[in-house]
């Protein structure tokens, strides 16, 4: 492929990438909102009704697939997109703070990756539970009981701190994903950058303090 070529893919590459990101921290934003309902204090009535909400409503099936979807798409762009970089750059090039680039930009694809793995122990813990590809556990009579498991889960200290671990990375990809996914979009003027970045900081600190909350609770409380 021409240079030209490949420029003009790796800017759809961007585009497409930025987009399945904001529609990744949208789910997030619904995912902490459902999830804090188990912190209620009723023992997961209210979160086990929205659990039933979702499980029923098919929309949100449609949903799932489209989550995947993005998933898979921002992941896959995300290595793309690094393999590209680290072809473009010259040889030995070692002196990154001069490039302009902040450390968290250097970071995304590490962050990623972990958050990646987060992600497949994630999955392994409730949604494989749901689909039965893994046995039921913490007494949860069906797949979509998922209070008790999280109940399990959250009394175990090591999960407590491989979640908390995960949710500050989450957080520094997220920091830096809020305003890039901006740039990407072409809507990075200098006026308005300052107020992108500090809505994004705020955003990735409520995202990684919220979702810590709920290990915390279960940990140290319950
Ligand atoms: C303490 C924090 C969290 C708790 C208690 C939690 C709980 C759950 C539960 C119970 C499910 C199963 C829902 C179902 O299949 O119907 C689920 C699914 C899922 N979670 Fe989380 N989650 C947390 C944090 C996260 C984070 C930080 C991410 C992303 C980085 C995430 C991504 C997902 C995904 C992709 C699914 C599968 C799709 C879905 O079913 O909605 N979760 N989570």
């Amino acid at each position: 492929m021409s240079k030209k070529g490949f420029s003009i893919a790796s800017l759809s590459h961007k585009y497409i990438m930025a987009a399945a990101g904001a529609f990744l921290m949208l789910f997030l934003v619904m995912h902490l909102a459902t999830n804090l309902l188990l912190i209620a204090g009723d023992g997961g009535i209210k979160f086990g009704e929205a659990v039933d909400f979702l499980l029923t409503n098919p929309l949100i099936k449609v949903m799932e697939y489209v989550l995947f979807a993005g998933f898979i798409i921002h992941i896959l762009l995300g290595v793309i997109i690094e393999m590209h970089n680290r072809r473009s750059r010259p040889v030995g090039y070692h002196v990154s703070i001069k490039s302009g680039t902040s450390t968290f930009s250097k970071f995304m694809i590490h962050s990623g990756i972990i958050i990646f793995i987060f992600l497949l122990l994630h999955l392994y813990h409730f949604f494989f539970v749901k689909l039965g590809l893994v046995p039921l556990y913490g007494g949860a009579q069906e797949g979509h009981e998922f209070y008790p498991m999280v109940v399990h889960v959250f009394k175990n200290p090591l999960m407590v701190a491989i979640y908390l671990v995960s949710f500050i990375v989450l957080g520094f990809h997220l920091k830096h994903a809020f305003h890039s996914a901006f740039q990407s979009f072409g809507l990075n003027h200098d006026k308005y950058m300052p107020a992108i970045k500090a809505v994004g900081t705020i955003y990735a600190i409520a995202i990684a303090l919220g979702f810590s909350v709920i290990p915390l609770y279960f940990y140290f409380i319950y």
